[in-house]
């Protein structure tokens, strides 16, 4: 909470003629980071599910900011069909993509499965970004120095020893939902890998994070899972949690510092404010984060097919 800060607001440069997409923006992180962005000039479009949230997060930011190129891009993670179109309908604006901030998320929610049939938190955390993102590359390629931020979180720790087992992941009752979650978050981090690794000598810049523990509307979903018991540790920890401002800090720093480029700072996983942390061995594992490119590329075809 009171931990020094290796990066603030004010170190965000002036990002005039960088465009910039933020999943999940209509809200915590997303919304301070979508905001912050927009403060620093960027044309920023907040993708979020809710029309009417999404809309009025651009509202507020164009009126807190000034900054009238803020705009609204509709993302539905939940659907294959609406990722695809999506990008495409961000594509079709023929602007460029400077950074790419993967944010949304959902944590602990009960057992449900994506329009496609995918565990939802699964599908959600990492399914939907890696589509989005695929179909954004060449743009976020076409427009180098470039950067994508995958939000993580320190919960990737929680997941069972194997890391993922992938046969298990639409099994209703193989892994707690809190497992489901660290499982959905290590593959955050491994794609950023996978990533890293095929622009190695590209100027695109891939990083991940965990933000922190933040009060935002993340516990939505262990609220529902856990009902009343949930409900109460939440009140009771929601004093030791980082405001949404300082948890916007580490992706901002990811997405914008120009220490980035300056260190060439790639495959690397950031914690408050801006500091770089050694992951487990099971987040480094190259073999990991080949089979789960693989095994997601095969199910996004199966899905699209369908
Ligand atoms: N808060 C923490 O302590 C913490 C710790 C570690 C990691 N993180 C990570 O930080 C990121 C941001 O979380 P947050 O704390 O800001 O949570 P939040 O306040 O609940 O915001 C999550 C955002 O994701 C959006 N979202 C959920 N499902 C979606 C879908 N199907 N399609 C598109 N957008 C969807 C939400 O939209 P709606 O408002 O429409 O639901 C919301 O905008 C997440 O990836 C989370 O895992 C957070």
């Amino acid at each position: 909470m009171f931990k020094k800060k290796h990066f603030t607001f004010e170190d965000i440069p002036d990002l005039s003629g960088k465009v910039a997409i933020v999943t999940g923006a209509n809200t915590g992180i997303g919304y301070i980071t979508a905001k912050e962005l927009a403060r620093k000039n960027a044309h920023v479009f907040v993708a979020s599910r809710t029309k009417e949230r999404g809309e009025s997060a651009v509202e507020n930011i164009i009126k807190e900011t000034g900054n009238n190129q803020v705009e609204y891009l509709h993302l539905d993670l939940v659907s294959l069909k609406n990722v695809k179109q999506a990008a495409e309908n961000f594509l079709a604006k023929k602007l460029p993509l400077h950074i790419l901030i993967n944010n949304a998320g959902i944590m602990a929610t009960p057992w449900s499965l994506t329009e496609d049939g995918i565990q939802d938190q699964f599908g959600v955390n990492h399914v939907g970004h890696f589509l989005f993102t695929k179909i954004l590359l060449p743009r976020i390629e076409a427009s180098t120095p470039s950067r994508i931020v995958n939000v993580s979180g320190g919960a990737y720790k929680w997941g069972p020893a194997a890391g993922i087992e992938f046969d298990k992941i639409n099994q209703k009752d193989a892994q707690s939902t809190l497992q489901r979650y660290a499982v959905s978050k290590l593959a955050n981090i491994l794609f950023s890998h996978s990533l890293a690794k095929r622009f190695e000598d590209k100027e695109i810049y891939v990083n991940s994070l965990h933000p922190g523990v933040v009060r935002t509307e993340l516990s939505r979903g262990v609220e529902e899972t856990y009902g009343i018991i949930a409900k109460i540790v939440n009140k009771f920890t929601y004093l030791f949690k980082i405001s949404a401002e300082d948890g916007a800090l580490t992706q901002l720093y990811a997405a914008t510092s120009p220490e980035i480029i300056e260190k060439n700072y790639r495959k690397k996983y950031f914690i408050p404010y801006g500091e770089i942390a050694e992951t487990t061995a099971l987040a480094q594992d190259d073999e990991l984060a080949e089979k789960l490119w693989k095994y997601t590329e095969d199910l996004i075809d199966d899905k699209l097919r369908t």
